[in-house]
């Protein structure tokens, strides 16, 4: 389709946009038949998006607005390994890790790197659990410690209990403080991950740990970068590989994940690269009408474009979900946070919303009062679990209530005789019931993500597989770095120098 043809599909969104101005949830609340209409099911995954303000001629408006953005190619790319980012030239085949499906030379020899890796894996994992090792430290920032970090929180009642898994990240000095404090250097293995291994935090808090366990054998590195990595002081032999082709926000899959293959034992991880693999087989297969990540990501749009909201929220029903939004900040926002395409032209319409949120029932008592009755509208997506894996049925009970609560009251709200105490309501939202919470179920949760983080991408024409806004901080902060060691005053502007001049 020609780019007119694009700009037309956009044209006829906007316009359906204005049509339903006064559209109301509340008013179709009674319809069974548009609950059924807007859900999808995918394996343990149901998905019901009818309390978003839309109806049959906007959705179709949308499925066009995905066929004018030649999404179907654009997906076949990315397995293929065309290179889908284009500012580095470099494919962005996360999808090899897991599953086999596509149909090239390059997707069929990162998926043999990709099982080579894991094999290589499954020794060091016999390698540790052979040792006393009995913590293990994750250091790594953003992609290189924020999906560990979800999967082996999220999937702690698989763990084989065998290790336990510790995470630093952070430049802050007290967090590598705080974790060591509690640990024995003769017990414990460190994991430096850093795709690059140019990470300043990584290799800060890297130095800290090797000094601190004065035992280079128990220090073990996943990076694209391995002479780096020798050149830190990791043998050869305790280096999994990385590379150019997976993005540090998509590598879950690979050996980034060996803290959560530690956690929960190589079949379990196997288990969630499976359900991964499932969505990305619907993903590629399924036509664009019946495609769950293509669902999600037009609601996104609908909501970021013809609605015009600009921040989202994203409330698991789960304590073990707690770090899914921290993750997906990084997934979507590093991936869609841009705002000129690349042909170097800036793009016609807004992009990526602001992704927060938080743990249902616990921020129905903080920041639900906003959602309910505050000036902005926030789409929101609820995520829920059938059945727990505790036996506190009634809890369990209530929790499920108080999300299906929500989400009507959001969409219905309710009027009484004082205005401060209305509801306004029409506040619209996705919901995703997982059957379960497994390692499988979970694969597949965060595939429909990043397969939906790609979709929005095609259709608002940037680029999802880069990140130079975070390159500007980096290089000013390794300018400042000799003034704050005392060397010199010269880096910063003025403000900057006054400030320095403070801490001095
Ligand atoms: O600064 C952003 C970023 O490059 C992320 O994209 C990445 O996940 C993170 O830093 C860590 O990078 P690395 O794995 O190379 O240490």
């Amino acid at each position: 389709m020609s780019v007119k043809d694009k700009r037309a599909a956009w044209d006829n969104v906007f316009a359906h946009g204005q049509r339903l101005k006064a559209f109301h949830l509340r008013d179709v609340n009674q319809d069974t038949a548009r609950s059924e209409k807007l859900s999808l099911k995918l394996g343990p995954l149901q998905a019901n998006f009818a309390r978003q303000r839309l109806d049959d001629n906007a959705l179709n408006a949308l499925f066009e607005l995905a066929e004018s953005s030649s999404l179907i190619n654009a997906v076949a790319d990315m397995f293929n390994g065309k290179h889908v980012n284009q500012s580095e030239q470099r494919a962005a085949l996360h999808t090899a890790l897991r599953s086999n499906l596509g149909d090239s030379a390059d997707s069929r020899a990162a998926h043999a790197l990709a099982l080579v890796s894991h094999r290589q894996m499954a020794a060091l994992i016999q390698q540790l659990e052979a040792s006393d090792v009995t913590d293990i430290i994750n250091i790594g920032i953003g992609g290189s410690d924020l999906g560990p970090r979800l999967a082996v929180d999220a999937l702690r009642d698989f763990h084989t209990g065998r290790f336990r898994i510790h995470f630093i990240s952070n430049v802050d000095g007290s967090n590598a403080q705080h974790v060591l404090k509690a640990l024995d250097p003769t017990k414990t293995a460190a994991i430096l991950v850093s795709k690059t291994f140019g990470t300043q935090e990584t290799l800060l808090n890297g130095g800290i740990v090797k000094d601190w366990l004065q035992n280079d054998s128990r220090l073990y590195a996943v990076s694209a970068n391995i002479e780096k990595a020798n050149a830190f002081g990791v043998t050869s032999s305790n280096i999994l590989p990385m590379w150019d082709w997976v993005g540090g926000r998509y590598s879950l899959w690979s050996c980034v994940g060996f803290s959560l293959a530690l956690a929960i034992g190589l079949p379990k991880f196997q288990e969630m690269l499976n359900g991964a693999a499932e969505m990305d087989t619907h993903f590629l297969n399924a036509p664009i009408k019946k495609n769950l990540p293509v669902w999600h990501a037009l609601m996104a749009v609908w909501n970021r474009n013809a609605i015009g909201l600009s921040t989202q929220a994203v409330v698991p029903y789960d304590e073990r979900l707690g770090f899914l939004p921290s993750y997906l900040q990084q997934l979507v926002m590093e991936s869609l946070g841009k705002s000129v395409g690349p042909d170097n032209k800036a793009v016609e319409h807004a992009t990526v919303p602001v992704i927060w949120g938080g743990t249902g029932s616990s921020t129905q008592h903080s920041f639900f009062q906003a959602l309910h009755q505050g000036s902005d509208i926030v789409p929101m997506d609820f995520i829920g679990v059938i059945k727990p894996s505790h036996s506190y049925t009634e809890n369990h009970q209530a929790l499920l209530a108080n999300l299906f609560a929500q989400t009507e009251a959001l969409a219905n709200g309710s009027q009484g005789n004082e205005l401060q105490k209305n509801y306004a309501g029409n506040r619209p939202s996705s919901l995703f019931l997982l059957d379960e919470l497994n390692p499988h179920s979970f694969g597949l949760l965060l595939a429909l993500y990043e397969h939906s983080v790609y979709v929005q991408s095609v259709i608002w024409g940037i680029n999802a597989f880069d990140q130079w806004g975070v390159e500007l901080g980096k290089k000013l902060a390794s300018g400042l770095m000799p003034s704050l060691q005392h060397k010199n005053n010269q880096a910063g502007d003025a403000i900057t120098q006054s400030l320095l001049k403070l801490i001095r």
